[in-house]
């Protein structure tokens, strides 16, 4: 027995200093994952005493898995993904009070979701929902620029459309409180039914349909319009529109979670990606939402909210647990049971 411990104790001592010690951070990413891995690596080379360990999510699911981990949370930190399910996250208890002495470097509308949730979140970044059409495939077909969510309607457009799934993604959760908002919500329900039929496929991430139409998969996708953009800026022959009736917008944002196993180290980096210095960063990775820190510089290629028509999105409302259970399951019901048509 004594020999044992013995050599335990040699074996302890001979194991190197980071192991015994080493401060982790589990995060979920919930925005593309190349500026989730960017912000990653960036982190890690400013604080090689910390080790993250990085997933990346849709909003939606980000929300799921926070919850079903609510009595053992194996998540400390959620950074992006819309702001819907964070404050929802926030009303149920599911995210920490903190508040980052970066706060009076925020704009507005970024410190808004920290009001409205009690500094339980906080914007990150925002961008205003549209799509992105493939402008060699409607030549081709010779399809007409759809301009308006009406046009989507159009039967010329069978096929050619995706959108995510709103359960799973938050873009497409925000599609649907847009029209909500825009339209009343048994109108937003029939627009949606009658879409259905232009519908080649409910996508899980929320980017995924406008990554489609640049390959070629598909003409259109119904995204955020920074989306869109990124693939134009990437080459491929894609067109983003604002829609003219006027659309909805997110605030993407970022929460701590309640008994997280390493609150320091979710704080550190929290305070560290609300800088100006790491949002600059976005852009280098083809992310170009505009930034919640005064002081970002917004990249020539973030959409101009100032050009686009924005409702008055009532982010407590749509945020709220029974609005936003109600209208999924509604969605589920309607539109997400239906069989392709
Ligand atoms: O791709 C980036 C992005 O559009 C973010 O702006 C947004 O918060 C997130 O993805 C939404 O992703 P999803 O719809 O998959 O939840």
């Amino acid at each position: 027995m004594r020999g044992k411990l013995a050599a335990l104790a040699v074996s302890t001592a001979m194991l190197p200093a980071f192991a015994a010690g080493a401060a982790e951070l589990n995060l979920i990413c919930a925005a593309d994952v190349v500026v989730c891995e960017k912000l990653v690596s960036a982190f890690e080379a400013e604080h090689s005493d910390i080790s993250v360990n990085m997933v990346r999510l849709s909003s939606g699911e980000t929300y799921a898995k926070i919850r079903a981990e609510a009595r053992n949370p194996q998540t400390d930190l959620w950074w992006g993904g819309t702001g819907d399910p964070h404050l929802q996250a926030a009303a149920d208890g599911l995210t920490a009070v903190y508040e980052s002495p970066r706060m009076s470097e925020l704009h507005d509308w970024a410190l808004k979701q920290a009001e409205v949730s009690g500094n339980r979140t906080v914007g990150v970044y925002s961008g205003a929902l549209g799509w992105g059409y493939n402008t060699k495939i409607f030549e081709e077909k010779g399809l007409k620029e759809p301009a308006c969510w009406s046009d989507l309607l159009d039967p010329a457009l069978k096929g050619e459309i995706q959108i995510a799934d709103p359960n799973s993604s938050g873009t497409a959760y925000t599609a649907l409180a847009t029209l909500v908002q825009l339209m009343g919500e048994d109108e937003a329900f029939e627009y949606l039914k009658a879409l259905h039929a232009n519908i080649s496929q409910y996508t899980k991430s929320g980017s995924a349909p406008v990554k489609a139409a640049a390959r070629g998969e598909a003409g259109l996708g119904i995204v955020f319009m920074h989306d869109a953009v990124a693939q134009s800026v990437e080459g491929f022959p894609i067109k983003t529109i604002a829609p003219c009736e006027g659309t909805g917008f997110e605030v993407g944002s970022m929460s701590i979670i309640e008994n997280a196993q390493n609150p320091d180290e979710a704080k550190i980096f929290y305070d560290w990606v609300l800088s100006a210095e790491v949002q600059n960063l976005m852009p280098e990775a083809g992310s170009f939402q505009l930034p919640s820190n005064k002081a970002a510089v917004a990249s020539e290629h973030v959409p101009d909210m100032s050009q686009i028509k924005l409702i008055d999105y009532d982010f407590a409302e749509f945020g709220s647990a029974e609005r936003r259970q109600a209208l999924l399951a509604r969605w589920d019901k309607e539109i997400g049971g239906r069989a392709a048509d």
